[in-house]
């Protein structure tokens, strides 16, 4: 295992992360309090370091899971994350959203369910389109100031609401967002547009969250095993079935597992990159942690790109237009090294 710095901060990171939305077994899916114990700990004996959880994960069992799990263990060998917004009561207006009152009780109560007195990373889980972004931080700042946070970092928010909240906390000497989770995958690549551009303007590392794309990059369901997808989700159309053939093309090629080729595809990623990989079970954890030793060749990445490619949608497409830059620049665009 290696280790990453998480965005522009000295915190050091597994260069896999571990998503624990799976542990507990309610809705019908998931993992069991042991075989959860089984994963944590297999992850962990690899150099593993990074979990990620949230308080509305199985209702708040996924954290009283990790709670038990590290309480008799080293609380301070894990870097552990949680995020705060989504509903944990449904009689209480303010039991949501990203507001300083649903802030402050979202993470004394993710405190004790962990059993632990301070929260690593606290994500902001989802924006509310309501709150200013000026609560957001300073309630955000506040935490780490008073030590039950140590770094703040945010997923599923639009790119201009996160640059302003990072501008403005630079501004005021707040902490800043040191990461940005959003949904990445080969199939799903429109974080490109504007979300991966604007988190390597500010240094953060993109932490994708569902890099199996919810396990159908693993192949699996091109054999009709269809698991906690459903049928007719978009991950099992005729597009996302071409891209997984090409996954597992080249996992035959490779000798390796179609999970290894789309994992590995995020992380070779020429911005940082850390995936979150879910696992229900600890053979998935131990195969998905061999993608550590796998490499894809430029023509494997190029082959990937291609059968996954993306509109840019404007002003991206544009922008990239040979006759916009020609007229526009002169002729010099294409002869300067770009950052
Ligand atoms: N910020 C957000 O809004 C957000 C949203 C979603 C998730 N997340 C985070 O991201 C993490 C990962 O997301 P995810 O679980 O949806 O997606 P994922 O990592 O793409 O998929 C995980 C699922 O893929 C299957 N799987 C994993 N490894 C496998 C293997 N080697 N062979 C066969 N199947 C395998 C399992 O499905 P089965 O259980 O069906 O076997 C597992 O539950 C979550 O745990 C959570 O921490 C964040």
């Amino acid at each position: 295992m290696k280790y990453k710095l998480l965005g522009r901060s000295g915190l050091k990171v597994s260069e896999l992360c571990l998503g624990t939305m799976g542990f507990g077994t309610e809705a019908g899916w998931g993992a069991t309090k042991e075989q959860s114990f089984e994963i944590m700990e297999a992850y962990a004996n690899a150099g593993g370091n990074f979990l990620d959880t949230a308080n509305i994960y199985k209702l708040g069992t996924s954290e009283k899971i990790i709670g038990e799990f590290m309480h008799p263990r080293d609380r301070d060998y894990f870097v552990l994350a949680t995020k705060y917004s989504l509903l944990d009561n449904k009689t209480n207006p303010n039991a949501s959203g990203n507001n300083r009152k649903n802030m402050m009780r979202s993470v004394e109560q993710s405190l004790q369910r962990l059993q632990t007195d301070f929260i690593d990373v606290l994500y902001l889980h989802i924006w509310d389109n309501l709150t200013p972004i000026d609560e957001v931080l300073r309630g955000l700042d506040d935490l780490v100031r008073n030590g039950m946070v140590n770094y703040i970092a945010i997923s599923d928010t639009p790119a201009w609401v996160v640059a302003k909240g990072n501008t403005l906390a630079e501004l005021m000497g707040w902490s800043q967002f040191i990461a940005l989770q959003v949904e990445y995958s080969l199939l799903q690549r429109t974080p490109e547009r504007e979300l991966i551009p604007m988190a390597q303007h500010f240094g953060m590392t993109l932490t994708p969250w569902a890099p199996l794309a919810g396990g159908a990059l693993t192949g699996k369901y091109l054999r009709g095993d269809f698991g906690r997808i459903k049928e007719g989700s978009n991950r099992l159309n005729e597009r996302s079935q071409s891209i997984t053939k090409e996954v597992v093309a080249i996992a035959e090629e490779l000798g390796v597992q179609a999970s290894h080729v789309a994992l590995k595809w995020t992380m070779q990623q020429p911005f940082q990159s850390i995936p979150i990989v879910g696992a229900t079970k600890l053979s998935q954890l131990q195969e998905n942690l061999k993608t550590i030793d796998v490499t894809l060749t430029p023509e494997h990445m190029q082959r990937l790109d291609e059968v996954s490619a993306i509109p840019l949608g404007f002003p991206g497409d544009f922008f990239k237009e040979e006759g916009v830059r020609l007229n526009n620049f002169g002729g010099f665009y294409d002869k300067i090294e770009k950052r």
